[in-house]
């Protein structure tokens, strides 16, 4: 409105401002996806505020590869109002973005991988374009990533009496609790199709823009996910946005003392610290939820093998199985996977390992960073 006035845009006005021709937007008056409805004061034909809204729609969808007979049955939708194809188109686009970064990952390895003279097997090459890191990898998660029965209990005995709860980057849903009506979210493909027959339902989103209306949930949970996010902050907020209690599994980034105690990342991994330069601190997550966050100790043999799993079991970390079921040497690329693991296999051939680690023999759980955060 410009003085009380409604503002109508020209069309050509609105090809410059939109970065499309004239002709695209005489061709979706004709098929009748966008129509210009208003006149201008000269008679013309122009675009009132309704119409761009759609045309943004629009634009927006097929930047996102819709065709647009597909795009029309979309906008035309009565059961979708601006706001949620806003929602949609958000989502979408993060994936797309997920995509593109996991592609750089791949491609990244792809190319320290070739430096070292490693040719990548023609499956793999495939498999890592156009997917998420979890749709690259994540075939080889069931191997090892399960249910820890100590750590469950405690992610369960956090949600309290909820009896709904939503599972956020549930992957194959290993921390379900059983007795609930669980909802699961998980933006991964190939994650989803892992889930066990009879697994909770699980809708295709991610963190950061949940798909349910506020305080939809008792409770919100994530284990193992949020540095996975491309928004942590934003994630965790959302699941304070649609439930009345959030229980959260993830690791204190905020000081370099856990690569210090931990064997792993103190001698042979140090590029983990470069993982963790984005992430945001303990008390950054701690204050998205509004919550306080507890230290969970490690078992000697905890069944989940994710990274710091086997820090008494040091042979487990030259599997290649127990390494793929874990993000994180996917991250620091093949380079330094290679070093680490070759440096670790030497020391543990020549005793060294057991030298330097002898106290870890007595201890039956370790403190490795790794923290509740329940609001
Ligand atoms: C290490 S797995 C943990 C899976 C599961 N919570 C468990 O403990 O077995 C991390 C999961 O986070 C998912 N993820 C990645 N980005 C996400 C996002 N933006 N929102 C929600 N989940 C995401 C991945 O697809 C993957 O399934």
């Amino acid at each position: 409105m410009v003085g009380g006035v409604e503002e109508h845009l020209t069309v050509g006005r609105v090809a410059e401002l939109a970065g499309v021709t004239v002709r695209t937007l005489h061709h979706y008056d004709e098929i009748g996806l966008v129509r210009p409805s208003a006149r201008t004061a000269g008679g013309y034909r122009a675009y009132a505020a309704g119409d761009v809204e759609r045309l943004r729609e629009v634009l927006a969808y097929r930047r996102l590869g819709f065709g647009l007979r597909e795009i029309a049955d979309l906008v035309d939708d009565p059961a979708t109002d601006a706001v949620a194809h806003l929602r949609r188109l958000r989502g979408l686009l993060l994936e797309q973005r997920d995509r593109a970064a996991a592609m750089v990952t791949a491609i990244d390895r792809e190319l320290e991988a070739r430096a070292m003279g490693i040719s990548t097997p023609p499956e793999e090459q495939l498999r890592v374009f156009g997917a998420q890191l979890y749709e690259a990898i994540g075939s080889a998660y069931p191997a090892t990533r399960r249910t820890e029965p100590r750590i469950a209990a405690k992610v369960w005995e956090a949600l309290g009496d909820a009896r709904t709860v939503l599972n956020v980057g549930a992957g194959t849903g290993s921390y379900e609790p059983p007795d609930r009506d669980v909802t699961a979210v998980e933006p991964s493909a190939v994650m989803r199709a892992q889930r066990p027959a009879g697994a909770a339902p699980c809708v295709a989103a991610s963190a950061e823009s949940l798909p349910f209306e506020d305080q939809s949930f008792d409770a919100a949970m994530a284990f193992s996910t949020v540095h996975h996010w491309q928004d942590p902050i934003a994630g965790l907020r959302e699941m304070r946005r649609v439930a009345r209690r959030v229980v959260v599994f993830t690791y204190d980034a905020s000081t370099t003392g856990w690569l210090e105690r931990f064997w792993l990342t103190r001698d042979y991994l140090p590029e983990f610290a470069g993982l963790l330069t984005e992430w945001p601190s303990l008390a950054d997550l701690t204050r998205a939820i509004g919550g306080r966050a507890e230290p969970v100790l490690v078992p000697w043999d905890c069944a989940d093998g994710f990274f710091e799993a086997y820090w008494r079991r040091p042979e487990a970390y030259l599997d290649e199985d127990v390494r793929r079921a874990v993000s994180v040497w996917t991250r620091v690329g093949a380079r330094a996977e290679k070093r680490a693991v070759d440096a670790l296999r030497a020391d543990l051939d020549s005793g060294r390992w057991a030298e330097r680690n002898r106290d870890l023999v007595a201890l039956d759980s370790a403190e490795l960073g790794l923290r509740l955060l329940v609001a």
